[in-house]
C-alpha cells in the first residue's frame, strides 16, 4: 500500500543539517553559525527544542525577539526550520507552581526537577500548557516563509515513557473505563478471580506500582498500552492545535527508531512526516544490521513514503559508557545507509558542539574547534556530496520480504517476569530473523500482523506472542493466497487479554502452520543443543517446544538433543496455495539461513549465495529507473559484480562491472528498473 505525505517537508531538496541550539549562543555567534551552515550545504535546522524557559519567562511573559532574530539570520542565508513548539522540557516556575505534574516512578518516587522530560504525560496542567503552547507557537510563527515543518515535542518517552503518579491512575482508569465499559468487563478481561484480584470500584484500580509480589500481567499489558496511548493523546493535543492554525504545514515527531515504550504504528499514523533519531554504535562493526531493521521500519510506518534521519551523530555520542568516535568515513556510510532505506536527507544532533551542560562531550558538525575541527570538514564536505544524490529523492525502497513488528506482542511478552523463560526476548528474535534476512542480502519491510501483506512474497514472524483474531485471518489469507510464511516459537499463545489459547499454540492458526505445541521447554542458561534440519546439524539455545504435527505436516527438522531427542523442531505445512513453517527452537545463525535460504528459494527469491555481512544492497525506485545503493559496512576492500553501463551518482563516472568498494566505500548506481543486479564477485 503506497501511502503518501499528506502534508511534505516544505523544502525542495535532500534535507541536510541538524539540532541547533541558539540559546546557548550569542548573536555574533548566531551570524558565523548562518554563515558557516552554508557553506556545508545546511538547509534545514531543527531549533528551539528545549527553550520554553527563554520564550515565557514567567506565565504569560513572553520574549520572542531573540528567536525572531535567529530564524531572520538564518532564512537570509536560505536556511529552513523544523519548528519545535519548544514543549520537550518544562520551565521550572511551571514546575514549581504544579508540583504534581512531576512524574514518579513505580515506586511512588517523584523524579525531580533538574535534568529534561520532567513532566508526567498525564497531568493536566501540563496538558493545557502543552496547547497553549503549541497555539502560541502557531500564531506567532505559521505564516512564516522559513517554515519547513512542525517538530512537536522531542522523542516522547525518551526518559518518561511511563509515569506512576495519581494523575496517571485516574487517566489509567478512564482509558480502562474506555476499553472495557464495565467493572464486569474489566475484572473478566484481567482475569481477577486468580489470586483474589476482584475490583468492586473503579477508583481502586492503581497503576501498577511496585505490590507484594508478582503483578497481573493483563494489568501490566494495558499499563504498556495506556502509557503508549498517553504520550500519543499529549502528540494529538499538539497536532491538533497546529492543524487548526497551520492546516497545510507538516507535522512530525522524532522516534527513537525500534523503541519498545512506544507503538510507533500508532504514532506515525497521525503526524504527516515520520522522523527518526538514530545513533548505531561504531564501536560495533555489526550495528549496521540493526540499524537496516530500524531504517526499514521508518519507511514502513508510512508506507513505504520517504521518512528523513533527523538526528545522528557526526562522531561520538556522550550517553554511553565508552563513547567512540565516528572513524572517518563512517559518518558518510552511516547517512548514505538511512538514504538507501528511504531517508530524504540526513540531519545531526547537533549544528554547534555545546561547551556547558550533559552534552558537551557530544560531537557536533561544527566541533569545539569550530571550521577546523574534523567533524566540520567531514560534515562540510557530505554536504556537497549529498546534492548528487537529488535523484533518489521521493523515489521508495524496494523490498519482498515483510517482517511482523507487533508492539503488543513486545508488551505482553516481556512485561511480566511470570513466564516460561525470561530469556526468550522479543528484540533479539526480531533482529536475529531480520540478521539473518540481512546475511542473505533481502530488504525487509516491518509490517503489521494485520497486513497489507501485498507486494510480500515472503512473511517472517520472528513472535507474535499475543495473536488475535483479525492477525491470524490476514496471515491465513496471505498463506492461502501463495505466500510464504515462516513463524518463530512462543507465537500465537495468548489473545489480547493475555488468555492462553485453548488447544494450544499456536492458537487461531494451529491448523494453518500444521502443529499444536503441546509445552514450551526452554533450556537452560549456558546449555546448548542441536537439531537436525535436512540433513546437517545446526545449533540451538534458549529455547525449544514439544510439538505435535498434524496429518499432512512436513517434518523439516528435528531435535537431536534434551527430553525432545527425536522430536518436530522446524516443520512446514502447504495450505492454500502457500506454506507455512513453524520454528520451535531458537536457532543459531545458520540455522535460521538454512531455514530462510530454502523459504526464499520456494517463492521465488534470489538469496545470496556467500554470506558477507559488511555488503548491503538496497534498491530505490521510482519503477523505471533504479537506484541501487551498495553499501560497504567494513574495513576491508569488497570486489562486487555490477550491470555493464551503470552510472555511479556519488562520482558521476559510468562505473566499471568489476567494482571495488573500499573501507567504508559505496556507490549509487543508476540504472534501467529491471537490470541486473550488483553481485559479491566470485
Ligand atoms: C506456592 C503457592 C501457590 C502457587 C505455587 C506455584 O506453592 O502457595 O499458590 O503460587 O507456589 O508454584
Ligand atoms: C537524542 C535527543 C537529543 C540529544 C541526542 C544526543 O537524540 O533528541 O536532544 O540529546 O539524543 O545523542
Amino acid at each position: 500500500m503506497a501511502e503518501t505525505n499528506s502534508r511534505p517537508i516544505r523544502l525542495d531538496a535532500l534535507a541536510y543539517g541538524g539540532d541547533y541550539n541558539p540559546d546557548q549562543w550569542t548573536e555574533e555567534v548566531w551570524l558565523e553559525d548562518a554563515r558557516l551552515m552554508r557553506e556545508a550545504g545546511v538547509n534545514m535546522v531543527s531549533l528551539p527544542m528545549f527553550s520554553w524557559p527563554q520564550l515565557e519567562t514567567a506565565p504569560g511573559q513572553w520574549n520572542f525577539l531573540w528567536l525572531d532574530r535567529v530564524i531572520e539570520i538564518l532564512w537570509a542565508e536560505g536556511i529552513r526550520i523544523d519548528l519545535s513548539t519548544a514543549t520537550a522540557t518544562p520551565p521550572s516556575w511551571l514546575v514549581r507552581a504544579h508540583p504534581e505534574m512531576l512524574p514518579q516512578n513505580a515506586d511512588g518516587i517523584t523524579l525531580e526537577f533538574g535534568s529534561r522530560q520532567a513532566y508526567c504525560p498525564s497531568a493536566p496542567v501540563w496538558r493545557e500548557n502543552v496547547a497553549r503552547m503549541a497555539r502560541v507557537m502557531a500564531e506567532r510563527y505559521g505564516a512564516h516563509p522559513a517554515l519547513a515543518m512542525w517538530h512537536v515535542s522531542n522523542e516522547y518517552g525518551d526518559h518518561i515513557a511511563r509515569c506512576w503518579c495519581p494523575a496517571s491512575a485516574a487517566h489509567f482508569r478512564q482509558w480502562l473505563k474506555a476499553r472495557y465499559g464495565t467493572l464486569a468487563g474489566l475484572n473478566e478481561a484481567w482475569g481477577t478471580t486468580v489470586w483474589g484480584q476482584a475490583y468492586f470500584d473503579w477508583a481502586h484500580i492503581e497503576t501498577p506500582r511496585v505490590a507484594s509480589g508478582p503483578i497481573n500481567p493483563t494489568q501490566l499489558l494495558d499499563f504498556e498500552r495506556f502509557s503508549s496511548d498517553a504520550l500519543l493523546e499529549l502528540f494529538q493535543l499538539e497536532v491538533d492545535v497546529l492543524r487548526e492554525v497551520t492546516p497545510n504545514v507538516a507535522v512530525t515527531t522524532n522516534f527513537m527508531s525500534l523503541f519498545r515504550e512506544l507503538d510507533y504504528w500508532d504514532f506515525a499514523a497521525i503526524e504527516d512526516v515520520v522522523t527518526d533519531d538514530a545513533y548505531p554504535d561504531p564501536a560495533d562493526p555489526l550495528s549496521h544490521i540493526p540499524a537496516a531493521l530500524n531504517y526499514s521500519l521508518m519507511r514502513a510506518l508510512k508506507g513505504g513514503a520517504p521518512w528523513l534521519l533527523l538526528e545522528q551523530a557526526p562522531g561520538a555520542v556522550s550517553w554511553r559508557d565508552v563513547n567512540v568516535p565516528k572513524a572517518p568515513g563512517q559518518m558518510r556510510i552511516m547517512s548514505l545507509h538511512a538514504i538507501a532505506h528511504g531517508s530524504d536527507g540526513v540531519m545531526f544532533f547537533q549544528w554547534r558542539q555545546a561547551k556547558f551542560g550533559p552534552e558537551k562531550f557530544h560531537s557536533a558538525m561544527l566541533g569545539h574547534r569550530g571550521e577546523k575541527s574534523l567533524s566540520y570538514q567531514e560534515t562540510k564536505a557530505f554536504g556537497a556530496e549529498l546534492t548528487k544524490l537529488e535523484p533518489v529523492r521521493g523515489t521508495r525502497v524496494r523490498a519482498s520480504v515483510g517482517l511482523v513488528v507487533d508492539w503488543d506482542s513486545w508488551w505482553a511478552s516481556s512485561a511480566t517476569e511470570s513466564l516460561p523463560s525470561q530469556r526468550l526476548n522479543w528484540l533479539d528474535q526480531t533482529r536475529a530473523w531480520h540478521r539473518g534476512l540481512f546475511a542473505l542480502g533481502q530488504t525487509v519491510d516491518p509490517v503489521r500482523a494485520t497486513g497489507p501483506f501485498d507486494g510480500y512474497d515472503v512473511l517472517v514472524v520472528p513472535n507474535l506472542y499475543a495473536l488475535v483474531d483479525d492477525q491470524a485471518a490476514a496471515l491465513r489469507e496471505f498463506v492461502a493466497a501463495g505466500g510464504r510464511l515462516v513463524f518463530g516459537p512462543f507465537s500465537g499463545v495468548v489473545d489480547h487479554t493475555e488468555k492462553v489459547h485453548s488447544g494450544g499454540a499456536p492458537g487461531p492458526l494451529r491448523d494453518v502452520l500444521g502443529v499444536e505445541v503441546d509445552n514450551p521447554w526452554p533450556i537452560s542458561d549456558g546449555e546448548r543443543g542441536a537439531i537436525l534440519l535436512r540433513g546437517t546439524e545446526f545449533g540451538t539455545g534458549v529455547w525449544s517446544e514439544w510439538v505435535e504435527t498434524q496429518a499432512g505436516t512436513e517434518i523439516v527438522g528435528e531435535y537431536l538433543t534434551g527430553e525432545l531427542a527425536g522430536r518436530p523442531a522446524v516443520t512446514r505445512n502447504e495450505y492454500g496455495d502457500g506454506s507455512a513453517w513453524y520454528v520451535s527452537a531458537v536457532l543459531e545463525e545458520a540455522g535460521l539461513q538454512a531455514i530462510l535460504r530454502e523459504v526464499l528459494a520456494e517463492a521465488g527469491l534470489r538469496a545470496r549465495e556467500a554470506v558477507d555481512l559488511d555488503l548491503e544492497i538496497v534498491t530505490r525506485t521510482d519503477g523505471d529507473t533504479d537506484f541501487v545503493f551498495v553499501l560497504n559496512h567494513g574495513r576491508r576492500d569488497i570486489a562486487v559484480d555490477i550491470a555493464a553501463g551503470a552510472l555511479d551518482l556519488l562520482t558521476g563516472d559510468v562505473v566499471d562491472e568489476n567494482l571495488t568498494l573500499p573501507r567504508f566505500g559505496a556507490a549509487v548506481l543508476q540504472q534501467p528498473t529491471g537490470s541486473r543486479m550488483p553481485m559479491p564477485a566470485r
